[in-house]
């Protein structure tokens, strides 16, 4: 079993779609702690109700430690691999080196496309649909120290159509993001798609 970490913002239907597959079988992986900056957060709400230990870190919970904080938690629960889902800030470099190669993030777009710094949420559509695009997608990648910058792990394409709108077209590629993120996981749990595991897995 793989060994999860999250890092959720906001609504974490990433994160659930992930502890979904987990629970139905069809990934190998164990969600072992969720860390939110965000005390609010529908991640947090939901990683209680599953009962997956959670925690709300932020740069106000924990200033300049919080790197070190992070790192902590996701150790203490063993994490083997690193998944952001909607994690709106950047990682220090504690958990950055601690982890490295295995880190992920899903982003809502086909990147090198409508990626880096103010390129989320809606804003990602809106630009999609302005460039007059015929295709989105999502992207899951690894993470280093610039936003959207990491290796691309896998894509899915998703049509863009006439009538869309950036909310339909978020929809639509949302649930993409569903399936990869899931899908991209168990290849990696299967061996699929080689990331530097701790030395006791290999
Ligand atoms: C997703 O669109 C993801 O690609 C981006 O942030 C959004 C998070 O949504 N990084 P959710 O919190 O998983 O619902």
């Amino acid at each position: 079993m793989l060994k999860l970490g999250f890092l959720a913002s906001h609504t974490g239907s990433n994160m659930q779609a992930i502890i979904d597959a987990c629970q139905a079988g069809t990934l190998a992986a164990e969600p072992r702690v969720v860390i939110s900056n965000n005390s609010q957060s529908g991640a947090l709400a939901r990683t209680r109700q599953a009962n997956i230990a959670a925690y709300h870190l932020s740069e106000r919970t924990h200033g300049t430690a919080l790197g070190a904080a992070i790192l902590a938690a996701m150790q203490r629960h063993e994490v083997e691999v690193i998944c952001l889902a909607g994690y709106m800030k950047k990682l220090g470099t504690e958990v950055l080196t601690a982890y490295e190669g295995r880190i992920l993030n899903i982003h809502p777009a086909l990147l090198p496309k409508f990626g880096g710094q103010g390129m989320y949420g809606m804003r990602v559509h809106e630009a999609v649909l302005a460039a007059g695009e015929r295709e989105s997608g999502a992207t899951v990648h690894l993470v280093d120290e610039e936003y959207d910058q990491g290796r691309v792990l896998v894509q899915e394409k998703v049509p863009v159509k006439a009538e869309d709108t950036p909310e339909t077209l978020q929809k639509r590629v949302l649930a993409a993001e569903h399936r990869l993120y899931a899908a991209t996981l168990a290849r990696i749990a299967a061996g699929e798609i080689p990331i530097p595991l701790p030395r006791s897995r290999a």
